[in-house]
């Protein structure tokens, strides 16, 4: 079995005069925490959409998954593989309660009976740590940081093995931040690899082993965080080039 649980080769993907990923190549291992930075723009959640086909896969370029090539797969294929995404702007369905909400991802990614798929929404709820009570309201009642839980445990009712995440902590508060530090380190801790895109940088600091700096869609730096960070060219596309 590879170290590796994911290996993107060259991928690239081209909208009409712009190459918003460019030849990204990089791997996760398993069990890892990647984290993935970048200046706004700099092809971030466009790689997480061509790896997952959530909506469309790569231009060109290879994907590995466990070893699989699936990068001409459908997304619903992916998924099922046990390779899961959660979307930068929450997108809740309002009238569905998070419970009902768990237990269609699971129908449908897992392909569960009824039964078994609530039992895996309760589970994911007590994963997430939500609010006793609070999984029977419709969703547009939740706060922001309950429809972060609902997102994230919408991914976990499918059993990742590999859980990405496209800036999970937009819009939260500081203490909701650090709720959400344990949550991703006791998911990781629990086997699943997780990839983290993400702009609050005490977040992606404390979590990743590893960071990825992409800039206008290649990689721009890769290695130890604290290396990546005080990289003078990470630092120049973060500041549009004012270091001092
Ligand atoms: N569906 C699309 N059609 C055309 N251009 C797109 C599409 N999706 C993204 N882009 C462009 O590709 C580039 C990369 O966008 P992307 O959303 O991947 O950046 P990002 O690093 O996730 O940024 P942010 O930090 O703001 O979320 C941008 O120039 C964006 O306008
Ligand atoms: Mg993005």
């Amino acid at each position: 079995m590879s170290e590796n649980i994911l290996e993107v080769s060259e991928a690239t993907k081209v909208f009409g005069g712009l190459r918003a990923v460019n030849g990204v190549t990089f791997s996760v291992r398993r069990g890892e925490m990647l984290g993935i930075a970048g200046p706004n723009g700099s092809g971030k959640s466009t790689l997480f959409n061509l790896i997952t086909s959530v909506p469309f896969g790569p231009t060109s370029g290879e994907i590995r998954f466990k070893g699989e090539r699936v990068d001409r797969w459908p997304a619903h294929r992916i998924a099922r593989a046990g390779l899961l995404r959660t979307f930068q702007k929450d997108a809740e369905f309002p009238d569905l309660s998070a419970n009902e909400t768990l237990a269609v991802c699971a129908t449908y990614n897992a392909q569960l009976s009824r039964t078994a798929a609530l039992e895996k929404a309760e589970a994911a709820l007590a994963t997430v740590k939500f609010g006793h009570g609070r999984s029977r309201l419709p969703s547009r009642y939740l706060s922001v940081y309950e429809k972060k839980q609902l997102m994230i445990a919408s991914a976990l009712v499918s059993d990742p093995a590999l859980l990405m995440l496209d800036e999970p902590a937009s819009g939260l508060t500081k203490p909701e931040i650090e709720q959400l530090d344990d949550l991703l380190v006791a998911i990781n801790r629990s086997g699943v690899t997780v990839l983290l895109i993400e702009h609050v940088l005490s977040l992606l600091l404390s979590v990743s082993e590893r960071l990825i700096v992409l800039n206008q869609g290649k990689v721009l730096a890769e290695g130890k965080p604290v290396d990546v960070v005080g990289n003078p060219e990470v630092i120049t596309a973060y500041l549009g080039g004012r270091t001092s």
